[in-house]
């Protein structure tokens, strides 16, 4: 590992699974190890990643086959970008968590298309930066849904646990496929905040050095 360049940290996960409380906890540890730390999220709030948002919203209609390519364009101006790119952050020595990265689209675009094909559309990604590593936070679909659901009808609840079922299958079902290439590792996530941080931070600390603070 080139330890002048920081580490690149993905978390991913089920709605609802704590990434976003797990993140904010870990870059509030690292940042008290003195670890210069970034936290960034996809989609994001780049015109492309706004568009994503309103087809998600349902303010826009369209089909799962123009959403996929969004998202592989969002990821590669998220790595790409001049201002704010994570390459430029890594290169700077910064340490970069991101809330989901691309195995979000193999699991939920995997859903709706076959996996294979987004696999090789987001190669271009895949190919300027792997995750030192990902950091899976699994939790069983119907804890998900008590957390984040609230005044929806039994109807729509039905279909959103459905839907988490298959997204945790095609989850576990691409890093099965991935398991040469990548580094992933399963945190389970159906424990209280405090624990699941603590194990997050005894998986990744062997990746931080304080050299990159
Ligand atoms: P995500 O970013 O994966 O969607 P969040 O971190 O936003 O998940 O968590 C979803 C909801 O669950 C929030 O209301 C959060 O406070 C709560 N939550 C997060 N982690 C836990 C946990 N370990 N136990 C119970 N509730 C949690
Ligand atoms: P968001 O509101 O950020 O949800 P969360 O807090 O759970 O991350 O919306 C992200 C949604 O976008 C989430 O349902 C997963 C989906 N998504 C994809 O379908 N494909 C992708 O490549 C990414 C990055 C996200």
């Amino acid at each position: 590992m080139d330890t002048d360049k920081g580490i690149f940290i993905a978390f991913e996960g089920i709605d609802g699974s704590g990434k976003s409380t797990q993140i904010r906890l870990l870059a509030e540890r690292m940042r008290d190890e003195g670890i210069r730390c970034h936290t960034t999220m996809e989609p994001t709030d780049s015109p492309i990643g706004s568009l994503i948002h309103q087809i998600m919203t349902g303010r826009i209609k369209t089909d799962a086959r123009v959403l996929s390519p969004l998202f592989v364009a969002d990821r590669l101006d998220h790595l790409l970008n001049d201002v704010d790119g994570i390459l430029h952050k890594i290169d700077e020595g910064v340490t970069v968590i991101t809330d989901r990265y691309y195995f979000s689209s193999y699991a939920y675009q995997g859903v709706d298309m076959p996996m294979d094909q987004v696999i090789s559309a987001n190669r271009p990604s895949s190919d300027l930066l792997r995750p030192t590593v990902t950091l899976f936070i699994d939790i069983p679909p119907d804890v998900a849904i008590e957390r984040i659901t609230k005044n929806r009808s039994r109807k729509e609840l039905f279909e959103k646990r459905s839907r988490l079922v298959q997204v945790r299958d095609k989850y576990l079902e691409a890093f099965d496929r991935l398991k040469d290439v990548e580094n992933v590792i399963v945190i389970d996530g159906n424990r209280n905040v405090q624990t699941v941080a603590d194990g997050i931070w005894d998986a990744v600390r062997k990746y931080t050095s304080p050299r990159q603070g």
